[in-house]
Protein backbone atom coordinates (compact mmCIF):
# COMPACT_ATOMS: atom_id res chain seq x y z
CA UNK A 1 0.00 0.00 0.00
CA UNK A 2 0.95 3.35 -0.39
CA UNK A 3 0.57 5.41 3.12
CA UNK A 4 0.79 8.57 4.43
CA UNK A 5 1.35 8.88 7.84
CA UNK A 6 0.84 12.51 9.50
CA UNK A 7 2.25 13.62 12.39
CA UNK A 8 5.99 14.63 13.69
CA UNK A 9 6.77 12.58 17.06
CA UNK A 10 8.50 9.75 18.35
CA UNK A 11 5.01 7.66 17.96
CA UNK A 12 4.57 8.41 14.13
CA UNK A 13 8.43 7.39 13.75
CA UNK A 14 8.15 4.04 15.62
CA UNK A 15 4.55 3.70 12.94
CA UNK A 16 6.39 4.12 10.17
CA UNK A 17 9.03 2.01 11.30
CA UNK A 18 6.72 -1.08 11.68
CA UNK A 19 5.00 -0.06 8.66
CA UNK A 20 7.85 0.38 6.01
CA UNK A 21 9.04 -3.35 7.40
CA UNK A 22 5.81 -4.77 5.36
CA UNK A 23 7.59 -3.05 2.07
CA UNK A 24 4.37 -0.30 2.30
CA UNK A 25 5.65 2.74 0.38
CA UNK A 26 5.78 5.13 3.04
CA UNK A 27 4.77 9.16 3.08
CA UNK A 28 5.04 11.47 6.49
CA UNK A 29 3.34 14.77 6.89
CA UNK A 30 5.49 16.57 8.24
CA UNK A 31 7.62 13.75 8.97
CA UNK A 32 10.94 14.22 11.23
CA UNK A 33 14.49 13.41 10.08
CA UNK A 34 14.53 10.00 11.93
CA UNK A 35 11.26 9.41 9.72
CA UNK A 36 13.21 10.56 6.68
CA UNK A 37 14.77 7.32 6.80
CA UNK A 38 11.95 5.06 5.70
CA UNK A 39 9.36 7.38 4.44
CA UNK A 40 9.66 10.70 2.26
CA UNK A 41 8.61 13.60 4.07
CA UNK A 42 6.53 16.50 3.07
CA UNK A 43 5.75 20.22 4.54
CA UNK A 44 2.76 19.92 6.22
CA UNK A 45 0.89 21.60 9.21
CA UNK A 46 -0.85 19.45 11.44
CA UNK A 47 -3.74 22.40 11.88
CA UNK A 48 -4.52 22.29 7.76
CA UNK A 49 -7.09 19.94 7.10
CA UNK A 50 -7.03 20.63 3.48
CA UNK A 51 -3.56 20.65 3.06
CA UNK A 52 -3.44 17.13 4.67
CA UNK A 53 -6.24 16.37 2.32
CA UNK A 54 -5.06 17.89 -0.91
CA UNK A 55 -1.55 16.13 -0.04
CA UNK A 56 -3.21 12.79 0.29
CA UNK A 57 -4.84 13.59 -3.01
CA UNK A 58 -1.64 14.30 -4.95
CA UNK A 59 0.20 11.60 -3.73
CA UNK A 60 -2.60 8.96 -4.79
CA UNK A 61 -2.50 7.33 -1.21
CA UNK A 62 -4.22 4.13 -0.07
CA UNK A 63 -4.69 4.97 3.58
CA UNK A 64 -3.43 7.87 5.51
CA UNK A 65 -2.59 7.14 9.08
CA UNK A 66 -3.49 10.06 11.48
CA UNK A 67 -1.29 10.17 14.07
CA UNK A 68 -1.87 13.06 16.54
CA UNK A 69 -5.30 14.39 18.55
CA UNK A 70 -5.36 18.01 16.90
CA UNK A 71 -6.22 16.88 13.42
CA UNK A 72 -9.19 14.07 14.55
CA UNK A 73 -10.32 16.73 16.90
CA UNK A 74 -10.43 19.40 13.82
CA UNK A 75 -12.05 16.35 11.34
CA UNK A 76 -9.26 15.69 9.04
CA UNK A 77 -10.79 12.09 8.69
CA UNK A 78 -14.37 13.28 7.70
CA UNK A 79 -12.71 15.62 5.22
CA UNK A 80 -10.57 12.69 4.08
CA UNK A 81 -13.99 10.35 3.80
CA UNK A 82 -15.68 13.11 1.61
CA UNK A 83 -12.97 12.71 -0.90
CA UNK A 84 -13.01 9.14 -1.10
CA UNK A 85 -9.97 8.81 0.72
CA UNK A 86 -9.45 5.68 3.03
CA UNK A 87 -8.12 6.96 6.82
CA UNK A 88 -7.64 5.08 10.25
CA UNK A 89 -8.63 7.34 12.94
CA UNK A 90 -12.31 8.59 14.21
CA UNK A 91 -13.98 11.05 12.79
CA UNK A 92 -14.81 14.88 14.50
CA UNK A 93 -17.64 13.52 16.25
CA UNK A 94 -16.19 10.05 17.14
CA UNK A 95 -13.03 11.67 18.74
CA UNK A 96 -15.03 14.03 21.17
CA UNK A 97 -14.29 10.68 23.38
CA UNK A 98 -10.98 12.70 24.13
CA UNK A 99 -11.61 16.26 22.77
CA UNK A 100 -14.43 16.69 25.44
CA UNK A 101 -14.20 15.43 28.38
CA UNK A 102 -17.67 16.10 29.51
CA UNK A 103 -19.12 14.39 26.49
CA UNK A 104 -17.14 11.33 27.70
CA UNK A 105 -18.32 11.43 31.29
CA UNK A 106 -21.91 11.63 30.05
CA UNK A 107 -21.51 8.80 27.61
CA UNK A 108 -19.92 6.40 29.81
CA UNK A 109 -23.00 7.25 31.99
CA UNK A 110 -25.43 6.78 29.39
CA UNK A 111 -23.59 2.96 29.18
CA UNK A 112 -22.59 1.98 32.16
CA UNK A 113 -19.04 2.30 31.80
CA UNK A 114 -17.24 2.34 34.99
CA UNK A 115 -15.37 6.06 35.57
CA UNK A 116 -15.67 8.44 38.89
CA UNK A 117 -18.65 10.32 39.81
CA UNK A 118 -18.69 13.37 38.46
CA UNK A 119 -20.47 16.86 38.10
CA UNK A 120 -20.05 19.55 34.84
CA UNK A 121 -19.23 22.82 35.86
CA UNK A 122 -19.75 26.32 34.35
CA UNK A 123 -18.34 28.78 37.31
CA UNK A 124 -16.06 28.76 39.74
CA UNK A 125 -18.89 28.60 42.44
CA UNK A 126 -20.66 25.65 41.02
CA UNK A 127 -17.06 24.17 40.70
CA UNK A 128 -16.44 24.21 44.12
CA UNK A 129 -19.57 22.97 45.32
CA UNK A 130 -19.25 19.88 43.69
CA UNK A 131 -15.67 19.79 44.85
CA UNK A 132 -16.92 19.81 47.98
CA UNK A 133 -19.74 17.89 47.94
CA UNK A 134 -17.22 15.20 46.91
CA UNK A 135 -14.31 16.14 49.60
CA UNK A 136 -10.64 16.23 49.38
CA UNK A 137 -8.79 15.14 46.97
CA UNK A 138 -10.79 16.00 44.51
CA UNK A 139 -10.44 16.18 40.25
CA UNK A 140 -10.77 19.52 38.21
CA UNK A 141 -10.72 19.27 34.25
CA UNK A 142 -10.75 21.29 31.29
CA UNK A 143 -13.51 20.06 29.20
CA UNK A 144 -11.14 20.03 25.84
CA UNK A 145 -8.05 19.20 24.45
CA UNK A 146 -4.90 21.04 26.49
CA UNK A 147 -2.17 19.87 26.05
CA UNK A 148 -2.10 17.53 29.19
CA UNK A 149 -2.02 20.20 31.34
CA UNK A 150 -6.29 20.44 31.61
CA UNK A 151 -5.94 18.40 34.87
CA UNK A 152 -5.71 19.22 38.50
CA UNK A 153 -5.96 16.96 41.39
CA UNK A 154 -6.75 19.23 44.56
CA UNK A 155 -5.67 18.84 47.84
CA UNK A 156 -8.37 21.43 48.86
CA UNK A 157 -10.30 24.67 48.00
CA UNK A 158 -7.24 27.02 47.68
CA UNK A 159 -6.30 24.61 44.67
CA UNK A 160 -9.93 24.20 43.43
CA UNK A 161 -10.28 27.54 43.07
CA UNK A 162 -6.67 28.58 41.55
CA UNK A 163 -7.71 25.94 38.97
CA UNK A 164 -11.15 26.87 38.53
CA UNK A 165 -10.24 30.53 38.36
CA UNK A 166 -8.15 30.01 35.81
CA UNK A 167 -10.25 27.78 33.59
CA UNK A 168 -13.39 29.57 33.89
CA UNK A 169 -12.60 33.23 34.53
CA UNK A 170 -8.85 33.80 33.00
CA UNK A 171 -9.75 31.58 30.34
CA UNK A 172 -6.80 30.01 30.34
CA UNK A 173 -7.58 27.26 28.35
CA UNK A 174 -9.77 29.55 25.65
CA UNK A 175 -12.78 27.54 24.97
CA UNK A 176 -11.23 24.37 26.02
CA UNK A 177 -11.68 25.78 29.49
CA UNK A 178 -15.13 26.75 29.16
CA UNK A 179 -16.54 24.22 31.17
CA UNK A 180 -14.73 21.72 33.86
CA UNK A 181 -15.73 18.13 34.85
CA UNK A 182 -15.27 17.71 38.96
CA UNK A 183 -14.92 14.51 39.56
CA UNK A 184 -14.45 12.22 42.78
CA UNK A 185 -10.26 11.16 43.31
CA UNK A 186 -10.51 7.78 42.65
CA UNK A 187 -7.03 5.30 44.77
CA UNK A 188 -5.01 2.79 42.98
CA UNK A 189 -3.18 2.13 40.41
CA UNK A 190 -3.00 3.68 36.70
CA UNK A 191 -2.84 1.61 33.35
CA UNK A 192 -3.50 2.06 29.57
CA UNK A 193 -4.90 -0.63 27.44
CA UNK A 194 -5.02 -0.01 23.65
CA UNK A 195 -7.68 -1.39 21.22
CA UNK A 196 -7.86 -1.11 17.31
CA UNK A 197 -11.85 -0.88 16.35
CA UNK A 198 -13.42 -1.24 12.88
CA UNK A 199 -16.53 0.61 14.22
CA UNK A 200 -17.90 -2.70 15.73
CA UNK A 201 -14.85 -5.52 16.33
CA UNK A 202 -11.73 -4.84 18.62
CA UNK A 203 -8.60 -6.54 18.53
CA UNK A 204 -6.43 -5.83 21.92
CA UNK A 205 -2.63 -4.61 22.00
CA UNK A 206 -0.19 -5.72 25.02
CA UNK A 207 -0.76 -3.48 27.91
CA UNK A 208 2.25 -0.19 27.97
CA UNK A 209 3.03 1.83 30.85
CA UNK A 210 3.90 4.92 30.39
CA UNK A 211 5.44 7.25 32.59
CA UNK A 212 4.24 10.99 32.88
CA UNK A 213 6.67 12.83 35.46
CA UNK A 214 9.23 14.65 34.48
CA UNK A 215 11.15 12.87 37.11
CA UNK A 216 12.53 9.34 38.81
CA UNK A 217 10.48 8.41 41.35
CA UNK A 218 7.30 10.12 39.39
CA UNK A 219 7.97 13.37 41.06
CA UNK A 220 8.15 16.33 39.22
CA UNK A 221 6.12 18.21 36.59
CA UNK A 222 3.61 16.43 34.09
CA UNK A 223 4.98 15.84 30.55
CA UNK A 224 3.68 14.28 27.47
CA UNK A 225 5.90 10.79 28.80
CA UNK A 226 9.38 10.38 29.83
CA UNK A 227 9.36 6.52 28.88
CA UNK A 228 7.11 3.42 29.05
CA UNK A 229 7.52 -0.40 28.50
CA UNK A 230 5.28 -3.16 27.58
CA UNK A 231 3.91 -5.81 28.46
CA UNK A 232 2.97 -4.29 31.34
CA UNK A 233 2.46 -6.75 34.61
CA UNK A 234 -1.18 -6.71 34.02
CA UNK A 235 -2.97 -9.89 34.17
CA UNK A 236 -4.05 -11.78 31.76
CA UNK A 237 -7.91 -12.07 32.97
CA UNK A 238 -7.79 -8.43 34.13
CA UNK A 239 -7.14 -7.15 30.30
CA UNK A 240 -9.81 -9.62 28.94
CA UNK A 241 -12.20 -8.20 31.52
CA UNK A 242 -11.12 -4.22 30.34
CA UNK A 243 -12.21 -5.20 27.04
CA UNK A 244 -15.29 -6.61 27.72
CA UNK A 245 -16.31 -4.52 30.45
CA UNK A 246 -14.93 -1.08 28.92
CA UNK A 247 -13.47 -1.38 25.16
CA UNK A 248 -16.67 -3.31 23.86
CA UNK A 249 -19.48 -1.24 25.60
CA UNK A 250 -17.68 2.19 24.39
CA UNK A 251 -17.32 1.03 21.06
CA UNK A 252 -21.25 -0.78 20.80
CA UNK A 253 -22.33 2.86 22.84
CA UNK A 254 -20.51 4.60 19.52
CA UNK A 255 -22.24 3.15 17.18
CA UNK A 256 -25.48 3.01 18.80
CA UNK A 257 -25.34 6.67 18.93
CA UNK A 258 -24.59 7.52 15.63
CA UNK A 259 -20.84 8.24 15.70
CA UNK A 260 -18.91 4.70 15.40
CA UNK A 261 -15.33 4.86 16.47
CA UNK A 262 -12.78 3.40 13.82
CA UNK A 263 -9.35 3.60 14.86
CA UNK A 264 -7.33 3.06 17.96
CA UNK A 265 -9.22 3.69 21.39
CA UNK A 266 -6.29 4.27 24.34
CA UNK A 267 -8.00 3.58 27.41
CA UNK A 268 -6.64 5.01 30.35
CA UNK A 269 -7.14 2.91 33.90
CA UNK A 270 -7.26 3.46 37.62
CA UNK A 271 -7.30 0.05 39.37
CA UNK A 272 -8.70 0.71 42.86
CA UNK A 273 -10.23 -1.18 45.22
CA UNK A 274 -13.99 -1.13 43.40
CA UNK A 275 -11.97 -2.31 40.42
CA UNK A 276 -11.08 -0.84 36.66
CA UNK A 277 -12.84 2.49 35.85
CA UNK A 278 -12.28 5.12 33.40
CA UNK A 279 -10.11 8.14 34.10
CA UNK A 280 -9.83 9.02 30.14
CA UNK A 281 -10.17 8.60 26.62
CA UNK A 282 -7.56 9.25 23.78
CA UNK A 283 -9.09 8.55 20.61
CA UNK A 284 -4.71 8.16 19.13
CA UNK A 285 -1.71 5.86 19.84
CA UNK A 286 -0.25 7.04 23.38
CA UNK A 287 3.23 8.86 23.00
CA UNK A 288 5.52 6.93 24.22
CA UNK A 289 3.60 3.73 24.56
CA UNK A 290 3.70 3.24 20.96
CA UNK A 291 7.15 3.45 20.74
CA UNK A 292 7.66 0.47 23.03
CA UNK A 293 4.34 -1.58 21.52
CA UNK A 294 5.64 -1.37 17.94
CA UNK A 295 8.76 -3.69 18.28
CA UNK A 296 6.19 -6.35 20.01
CA UNK A 297 3.99 -6.49 16.83
CA UNK A 298 4.44 -9.85 15.14
CA UNK A 299 2.25 -8.88 11.56
CA UNK A 300 1.23 -6.44 9.55
CA UNK A 301 -0.16 -3.06 10.86
CA UNK A 302 -0.79 -1.69 7.54
CA UNK A 303 -3.25 -4.27 6.92
CA UNK A 304 -5.26 -3.89 10.39
CA UNK A 305 -5.34 -0.18 9.77
CA UNK A 306 -6.52 -0.49 6.04
CA UNK A 307 -9.49 -2.89 7.70
CA UNK A 308 -10.14 -0.90 10.35
CA UNK A 309 -10.76 2.26 7.55
CA UNK A 310 -13.01 -0.34 5.90
CA UNK A 311 -14.80 -1.15 8.69
CA UNK A 312 -13.74 -4.94 8.68
CA UNK A 313 -11.33 -5.54 11.11
CA UNK A 314 -10.53 -9.79 10.59
CA UNK A 315 -8.01 -10.85 13.11
CA UNK A 316 -6.72 -10.31 16.27
CA UNK A 317 -3.44 -8.75 16.84
CA UNK A 318 -0.02 -10.80 17.45
CA UNK A 319 3.04 -10.40 19.44
CA UNK A 320 6.14 -11.40 19.80
CA UNK A 321 7.90 -12.65 22.81
CA UNK A 322 9.97 -10.82 24.76
CA UNK A 323 9.92 -6.98 26.62
CA UNK A 324 10.88 -3.52 25.65
CA UNK A 325 11.46 -0.30 27.26
CA UNK A 326 11.57 2.90 25.88
CA UNK A 327 13.69 6.31 27.72
CA UNK A 328 12.74 9.82 26.57
CA UNK A 329 15.46 12.30 25.72
CA UNK A 330 14.15 16.09 26.77
CA UNK A 331 15.71 19.48 26.13
CA UNK A 332 16.64 21.34 28.92
CA UNK A 333 13.59 23.47 30.42
CA UNK A 334 11.15 20.93 28.98
CA UNK A 335 8.15 20.49 29.77
CA UNK A 336 7.88 24.22 31.41
CA UNK A 337 9.77 26.17 28.62
CA UNK A 338 11.99 23.97 26.57
CA UNK A 339 14.91 25.24 24.87
CA UNK A 340 15.58 24.40 21.60
CA UNK A 341 19.05 24.09 18.89
CA UNK A 342 21.24 22.07 21.03
CA UNK A 343 23.54 19.92 19.51
CA UNK A 344 22.91 16.06 19.19
CA UNK A 345 25.72 13.93 18.96
CA UNK A 346 25.99 10.39 17.96
CA UNK A 347 22.60 9.92 15.80
CA UNK A 348 23.85 9.81 12.79
CA UNK A 349 25.74 6.95 13.85
CA UNK A 350 22.76 4.83 15.19
CA UNK A 351 21.95 1.65 13.49
CA UNK A 352 18.86 0.89 11.25
CA UNK A 353 17.91 -2.29 12.98
CA UNK A 354 16.52 -5.33 11.26
CA UNK A 355 12.92 -6.87 11.83
CA UNK A 356 15.19 -10.40 12.50
CA UNK A 357 17.11 -9.26 14.91
CA UNK A 358 15.63 -10.32 18.21
CA UNK A 359 17.72 -8.37 20.52
CA UNK A 360 17.31 -4.39 18.95
CA UNK A 361 17.69 -0.89 20.01
CA UNK A 362 15.88 1.96 18.28
CA UNK A 363 16.17 5.52 18.25
CA UNK A 364 12.79 7.25 17.05
CA UNK A 365 13.31 10.63 16.63
CA UNK A 366 10.52 13.27 17.82
CA UNK A 367 12.06 17.30 17.93
CA UNK A 368 14.88 16.19 15.73
CA UNK A 369 15.78 19.20 13.05
CA UNK A 370 18.75 19.32 9.89
CA UNK A 371 21.14 22.24 10.49
CA UNK A 372 23.62 21.91 7.75
CA UNK A 373 24.81 18.90 8.16
CA UNK A 374 24.05 18.62 11.79
CA UNK A 375 20.96 17.43 13.52
CA UNK A 376 19.87 19.71 16.63
CA UNK A 377 17.14 19.28 19.25
CA UNK A 378 14.32 21.64 18.03
CA UNK A 379 12.52 21.74 21.65
CA UNK A 380 10.42 19.32 24.06
CA UNK A 381 10.70 15.75 23.92
CA UNK A 382 13.78 15.01 21.16
CA UNK A 383 13.67 10.98 21.00
CA UNK A 384 12.71 7.81 22.15
CA UNK A 385 15.28 5.04 22.83
CA UNK A 386 14.19 1.55 22.46
CA UNK A 387 15.12 -1.56 23.00
CA UNK A 388 13.54 -5.23 23.26
CA UNK A 389 15.50 -8.15 24.74
CA UNK A 390 13.79 -11.41 26.57
CA UNK A 391 13.91 -9.96 29.63
CA UNK A 392 12.57 -6.64 30.92
CA UNK A 393 15.85 -6.28 32.98
CA UNK A 394 17.66 -6.47 29.97
CA UNK A 395 16.11 -4.37 27.72
CA UNK A 396 16.16 -1.57 30.49
CA UNK A 397 19.95 -2.12 30.49
CA UNK A 398 20.03 -2.02 26.38
CA UNK A 399 17.97 1.13 26.68
CA UNK A 400 20.07 3.25 28.61
CA UNK A 401 23.15 1.93 27.07
CA UNK A 402 21.81 3.50 23.75
CA UNK A 403 21.30 6.50 25.57
CA UNK A 404 24.75 7.00 27.24
CA UNK A 405 25.76 7.15 23.42
CA UNK A 406 23.94 10.07 22.42
CA UNK A 407 25.02 13.95 23.86
CA UNK A 408 23.21 16.74 24.20
CA UNK A 409 24.27 19.05 26.98
CA UNK A 410 21.36 19.84 29.12
CA UNK A 411 19.27 16.87 27.73
CA UNK A 412 17.38 15.21 30.19
CA UNK A 413 15.76 11.56 31.12
CA UNK A 414 14.79 9.97 33.88
CA UNK A 415 16.80 7.15 35.45
CA UNK A 416 14.36 4.54 36.59
CA UNK A 417 12.13 3.67 33.50
CA UNK A 418 10.97 0.05 33.71
CA UNK A 419 12.85 -0.54 37.20
CA UNK A 420 10.71 -2.04 39.45
CA UNK A 421 8.35 -2.43 36.86
CA UNK A 422 7.41 -6.27 38.34
CA UNK A 423 4.37 -6.74 40.72
CA UNK A 424 4.00 -2.64 40.15
CA UNK A 425 0.94 -3.30 38.49
CA UNK A 426 -1.84 -5.66 39.55
CA UNK A 427 -1.18 -9.23 38.50
P1 LIG B 1 -6.81 12.49 32.58
O1 LIG B 1 -6.26 13.38 31.50
O2 LIG B 1 -8.26 12.62 32.76
O3 LIG B 1 -6.35 11.05 32.44
O4 LIG B 1 -6.10 12.95 33.93
C1 LIG B 1 -4.69 13.09 34.01
C2 LIG B 1 -4.16 12.40 35.25
O5 LIG B 1 -4.83 12.89 36.43
C3 LIG B 1 -4.41 10.90 35.27
O6 LIG B 1 -3.43 10.21 34.56
C4 LIG B 1 -4.38 10.62 36.77
O7 LIG B 1 -3.04 10.55 37.24
C5 LIG B 1 -5.02 11.83 37.36
N1 LIG B 1 -6.47 11.63 37.55
C6 LIG B 1 -7.45 11.92 36.68
N2 LIG B 1 -8.66 11.62 37.16
C7 LIG B 1 -8.45 11.08 38.38
C8 LIG B 1 -9.33 10.56 39.41
N3 LIG B 1 -10.65 10.56 39.27
N4 LIG B 1 -8.76 10.07 40.53
C9 LIG B 1 -7.41 10.09 40.69
N5 LIG B 1 -6.54 10.59 39.79
C10 LIG B 1 -7.06 11.08 38.64
N1 LIG C 1 1.39 8.77 27.03
C1 LIG C 1 0.18 9.46 27.23
C2 LIG C 1 -0.46 9.95 26.04
O1 LIG C 1 -0.06 9.70 24.91
O2 LIG C 1 -1.46 10.66 26.17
Amino acid sequence: MRILIVGSGAREHALAWQLSRFGHQLHAAPGNPGIERVARCHDARLDDVAGLVALARALAVDLVVVGPEAPLALGVVDALDAAGIAAFGPTRTAARLESSKVFAKEFMARHGIPSAPFRVAGSVEDALAAAHAFGWPCVLKADGLAAGKGVVVARGEFEARAFAGACLRERRFGDAGARLVVEEFLPGEEASLFFLSDGERVARFEPARDYKRLLDGDLGPNTGGMGALAPAPLDAGLCARIEAEVARPTIAGMAQEGAPFRGLLYVGLMLGPAGARVLEYNVRFGDPETQVLMPLVAGDLGEHFAECARGALRSPLEFTDGFSAGVVLATPGYPEAPRAGGVLAGLERWPSPEEEDANATWCFHAGTRRDDDRLVASGGRVLTIVARRPTLGEARRAAYEGLRSIALVGGQARGDIAALAQGAVGG
